[in-house]
């Protein structure tokens, strides 16, 4: 059987590095006219090792420029996850004079875990090591890690949300070099006992003129449980701790497919912007690229709607892409693709199912079925694939809708991801898929839409 090269599943629109391993995406910064996007990255290897922080720059999320590795390895570990922030009154002393710095916060992980700072003087291309660090020590605490920095809007000053084992700890700071821990978040209340947190984020978000906080955290959970997914919690934050004043029946999660794990969102931005990473920690060390391994999501805008079934939801819509459209040609029952990068806008009834498939015989299926539940089914889409990834709860997924009727959905298929996002943005299904050779048909039943080639 004929099968395509490794190399040749590189996305045009999603972010990979130049080679070698990539994971988290770390220290999403907008400064002065250019979006940050640091990265978790093993330069000497494909598989996960001694963390490193990558780093490109953009000026549209979509079009990178790769620069050369922000921060290495030091006395006191390895570089895993964390945060990046304009520090622009200079209230923590490391800048100078009419120049701000750029505060990195970051996990040193080493014979434990714990926070520590880097900055940058010029504009977060070079960083320099604080030399007080680590600014947070290690409460006695396994899993310590991921300090997501914010300024605090409601007693001043600064905060940081971090993932401590089956929870989040809260620290406050005037400085942004001492910190005192505030609060804690998340044992009572999480309906998935048992997973460790990972990056979290915590943000403010309006919707019918009332303010909301939305807490994400990433959590790994056996595959028994269904595997590492990233939840998120709605409610109130009073300049300490998180207050989950609007609990879900159950576990909420951002994504309802397999590929979106430890996203974050940008600082220094009007808008919220979050970006994941394109994979499940089950199998991600066994995707079949090269030289590359590890990608982003697109970069997708947050927000809060109003849905007549589910009441407040977290809502995401992909960015940017109508600059890459090419000419929109409507969509038949069954048509022959050219292209392996392209966007589709669809209405979709119930018994709705759309299909990618190749000449070996795999196939990507989405649809909408009687039940008013969205599903994607990936199994026979790819050719051999280690690892979990071939595991039942890996392969199909169905989730409830919260609208009833008509479904629009925007769909982005970037050669071996495909992106739903259903329903004003409320369902959303990110799944990779290596079809041994390209899709080349795709056939459509119970929709109207069109087909826009994406043009990198
Ligand atoms: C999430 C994660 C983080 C950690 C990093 C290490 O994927 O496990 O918690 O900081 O990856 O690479």
């Amino acid at each position: 059987m004929q099968t395509m090269p490794r190399d040749a599943y590189r996305p045009s629109l999603h972010f990979t590095a130049p080679a070698m391993w990539l994971n988290d995406p770390n220290g999403l910064l907008y400064e002065n006219g250019c979006y940050h996007l640091y990265y978790q990255h093993n330069p000497d290897s494909l598989d996960w090792g001694p963390m490193h922080w990558g780093h490109a720059v953009s000026n549209d999320l979509l079009h990178w420029q790769h620069l050369p590795i922000a921060l290495y390895p030091d006395a006191l570990g390895t570089i895993f996850s964390g945060s990046a922030v304009l520090d622009e009154k200079n209230v923590s002393g490391l800048g100078q004079a009419g120049q701000p710095p750029i505060l990195a916060f970051f996990t040193s992980h080493g014979a434990c875990e714990q926070q520590s700072l880097a900055y940058s003087l010029d504009h977060g291309r070079t960083f320099q090591k604080y030399a007080g660090n680590p600014v947070v020590k290690n409460p006695d605490i396994p899993n310590f890690r991921d300090p997501k920095v914010f300024e605090n809007p409601v007693r001043g000053g600064w905060s940081m949300v971090v993932s401590a084992h089956d929870r989040v700890h809260f620290y406050a700071s005037q400085d942004l070099l001492h910190w005192e821990k505030s609060g804690e978040f998340g044992l009572a209340e999480n309906p998935l006992p048992g997973s460790i947190w990972e990056c979290p984020d915590l943000f403010p978000l309006s919707c019918g003129g009332k303010e909301y906080w939305v807490l994400v955290a990433s959590m790994i959970l056996p595959s028994e449980q269904g595997g590492s997914r990233t939840q998120y919690f709605l409610g109130g934050f009073d300049g300490e701790q998180f207050q989950n004043t609007h609990p879900f029946a159950g576990p909420e999660f951002i994504d309802q497919g397999f590929d979106n794990y430890a996203g974050s969102t940008y600082s220094g931005t009007p808008e919220r912007i979050f970006l994941g990473w394109a994979a499940s920690p089950a199998y991600a060390g066994q995707t079949p690229t090269s030289p590359f391994r590890g990608q982003m999501t697109l970069p997708r805008t947050v927000s809060l709607v109003k849905t007549p079934l589910g009441g407040v939801r977290l809502a995401f819509s992909p960015r940017g892409l109508e600059a890459l459209c090419e000419k929109a040609r409507p969509l038949g029952p069954a048509q022959t693709l050219s292209e392996d990068a392209f966007l589709l806008r669809l209405t979709a009834r119930p018994g709705f199912l759309l299909t990618l498939q190749n000449g070996n015989g795999e196939q990507l299926a989405f649809g909408l079925d009687g039940d008013n539940r969205l599903w994607c089914d990936r199994a026979g889409a790819s050719r051999p694939v280690g690892g979990a990834f071939a595991e039942p709860i890996f392969q199909k997924m169905a989730a409830p809708r919260f609208y009833e009727g008509e479904c629009a959905l925007t769909a982005v298929f970037d050669r071996d991801i495909l992106e739903i996002y259903a329903d004003a943005g409320t369902r959303c299904f990110t799944l990779l898929a290596f079809p041994s050779v390209p899709y080349c048909r795709l056939t459509l039943t119970g929709a109207e839409g069109t087909l826009c080639p994406l043009c990198p």
